[in-house]
């Protein structure tokens, strides 16, 4: 991040802090497509529109609400960030990742984040959740690129997902009797689908699923030195996996079947992570 975009989240934040008032927030989450209901379950909530928050980029995805929401979850203080914007939406990664800078500036040491993703690895279905053990980066950008005035310039991406936290998340499914299923996760430009030769050709470069986010805020992340984990909510079986088109519909359809499981499946989630963050 280079000295101006640096200025400009330490001015978010500062609004932030001056229009929430609270402890400042320990753990940071990221809710993806149709998966913004959780920012409801917080205690002690303050709702922040992008909008008004300098510098802070806007979404105009439906299902994407577009807010930073403040309070608790599980008795840890939260900043929750409810819909993102995407690099598909004309936005720089530079820009996409703002919201998770203005994470790590709040003071949260830890972010969970969640997607919606195609299903690519036979064991995925619609509506299996999976734990993201390592990405792939097919952007063919960085968020990282341009000048920087903080953190490394080449940072380590070896275990860009973190041990601890993830085996939290293990922990958390166990406790709540949600199942859980992990993988490798593919991050696309979009906002295309893939076709079905795409599809064959992410499963043999090793890829278990597919989406259009993520991976740019989990490399800025990391560069911050924030611990980092997520899940991909499958809301579809990926290209040429069904005999069906693919839709937004049936994205946010699958997302919303899957919400309860995904609400306490990120609350006890909190709950553990809160006891190491
Ligand atoms: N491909 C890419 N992104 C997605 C998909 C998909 O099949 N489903 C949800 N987001």
């Amino acid at each position: 991040m280079d000295a101006i975009e640096s200025s400009k989240v330490a001015e978010a934040a500062t609004f932030v802090q001056q229009n929430a008032a609270g402890p400042a927030p320990r753990v940071g989450l990221v809710l993806g497509s149709g998966l913004g209901a959780l920012a409801d379950e917080l205690s002690q909530l303050r709702r922040l529109p992008y909008a008004s928050i300098p510098h802070h980029p806007t979404s105009s995805v439906a299902g994407h609400a577009g807010n930073l929401c403040l309070g608790e979850l599980g008795g840890v203080r939260v900043a929750c960030m409810q819909g993102r914007v995407h690099a598909y939406e004309g936005h720089a990664l530079g820009r996409v990742v703002f919201g998770v800078r203005l994470l790590a500036e709040l003071g949260c040491g830890v972010v969970l984040l969640s997607n919606a993703a195609g299903g690519i690895a036979e064991r995925l279905y619609a509506g299996s959740l999976m734990r993201i053990d390592d990405h792939i980066n097919l952007m063919g950008d960085s968020p990282l690129r341009g000048p920087s005035a903080r953190g490394p310039r080449f940072p380590d991406m070896s275990r860009a997902y973190d041990a601890e936290v993830a085996e939290a998340c293990a922990l958390a499914a166990r406790d709540v009797g949600v199942e859980l299923l992990s993988g490798v996760y593919a991050g696309l430009l979009g906002p295309s689908y893939e076709t079905p030769a795409e599809i064959r050709m992410l499963a043999t470069l090793g890829a278990d699923a597919v989406g259009m986010s993520t991976v740019p805020e989990v490399i800025a992340l990391r560069q911050m030195g924030v611990r980092v984990g997520a899940v991909s909510c499958i809301t579809n079986l990926a290209a040429g996996r069904s005999p069906e088109p693919l839709s937004h519909t049936e994205v946010e359809a699958t997302a919303a079947r899957v919400k309860a499981d995904f609400v306490r499946l990120f609350t006890a989630w909190v709950q553990r992570v809160g006891g190491v963050a």
